[in-house]
């Protein structure tokens, strides 16, 4: 029977067709996507994973997943989508405790929130210039873990908050250290990878280094893990920020360097962070998770 299966994957691999296989039990196959890194941690496809599993396992651990956005500024326009989507498509089932890093909690959207689901206000400054946002937002969740957060949940995903849900965002994408590939950098070499490229920062990343580009819009993992990330990052920031250098893009250079050091132990595909921007390619099954189509110019304050 193994054979047979083999057998099987093997012709179709030939044939070099995009395929699904879904064998009662064992092989859950994508043929025409990478699923598995060389340091073997999965990259998350529809089609290979069954929610009815994973919630086998994640539900009766009843956890608690902390999740951050930042809705500074106009971007507060953004949070009610953010977070309505949410509540339909991501973690359904699931504690969940969204942290909202915002200048103006009395603008928070009032959104109904599944049972086990809460929202908590964290209050930043504004800042003149959007890259200000994105420079401290590695500072401002290591510090939330610090005093809140540990205690409250035992996972975290830091998310952009110009996004919506679309469909099913669940527990498949917990682990260790979780990290998303950029939907823009999917097909792109490395030689394109947007990386920091200048030795006087510490997010520099050389020629010959480097995985994938990761987004900085998904990131999360066990709260540990992205605290030691997010502690990382914050001081590479402001050794950097005393040298006058800004990584070319602020927190997710960073993000990317951390993740060459340290691996991380599950990728999630563009499905997981995509744009509505983007032309939709064969490989992509199921958008679960976009970024919205914005005017720049009306949400930045610089
Ligand atoms: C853009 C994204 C930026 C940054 C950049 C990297 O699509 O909006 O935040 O990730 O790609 O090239
Ligand atoms: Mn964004």
């Amino acid at each position: 029977h193994k054979m047979l299966n083999l057998l099987f994957i093997v012709l179709l691999m030939g044939k070099q067709s995009s395929f699904l296989i879904q064998f009662p039990f064992v092989v859950i196959l994508r043929g025409d996507v990478l699923t598995v890194t060389s340091w073997l941690a999965p990259i998350v496809w529809e089609g290979t994973f069954d929610s009815a599993v994973i919630d086998g396992i994640y539900k009766p651990l009843n956890v608690t997943i902390a999740t951050t956005v930042f809705a500074v500024g106009k971007y507060i326009t953004y949070l009610k989508d953010f977070l309505e989507s949410a509540e339909k498509h991501y973690m359904v089932g699931y504690n969940i405790n969204y942290y909202i890093f915002t200048d103006q909690p009395e603008n928070i959207p009032a959104v109904t929130l599944a049972a086990g689901r809460s929202l908590w206000s964290l209050r930043v400054p504004a800042f003149n210039r959007w890259q200000e946002i994105s420079l401290q937002r590695m500072s401002f969740i290591r510090k939330a873990i610090e005093e809140q957060i540990r205690k409250e949940a035992s996972f975290i995903f830091c998310l952009d908050v110009d996004m919506r849900f679309d469909n099913h965002w669940g527990a498949e994408a917990l682990g260790n250290l979780v990290a998303v590939i950029h939907p823009w950098f999917y097909q792109a070499s490395r030689d394109s990878f947007p990386y920091e490229r200048r030795p006087e920062s510490l997010a520099y990343v050389h020629a010959d280094e480097g995985d994938f580009y990761y987004g900085g819009a998904v990131f999360g993992g066990l709260i540990d893990e992205v605290y030691k990330l997010t502690g990382t990052c914050e001081e590479h920031l402001v050794i950097d920020k005393g040298k006058d250098i800004e990584a070319v893009w602020q927190e997710e250079s960073h993000l990317n360097w951390y993740f060459i050091y340290n691996k991380p132990t599950k990728l999630l595909s563009m499905e997981y962070l995509w744009s509505d921007e983007k032309v939709k390619i064969t490989e992509l099954k199921v958008v679960r998770l976009s970024t919205i189509k914005k005017n720049l110019a009306a949400v930045r304050p610089n």
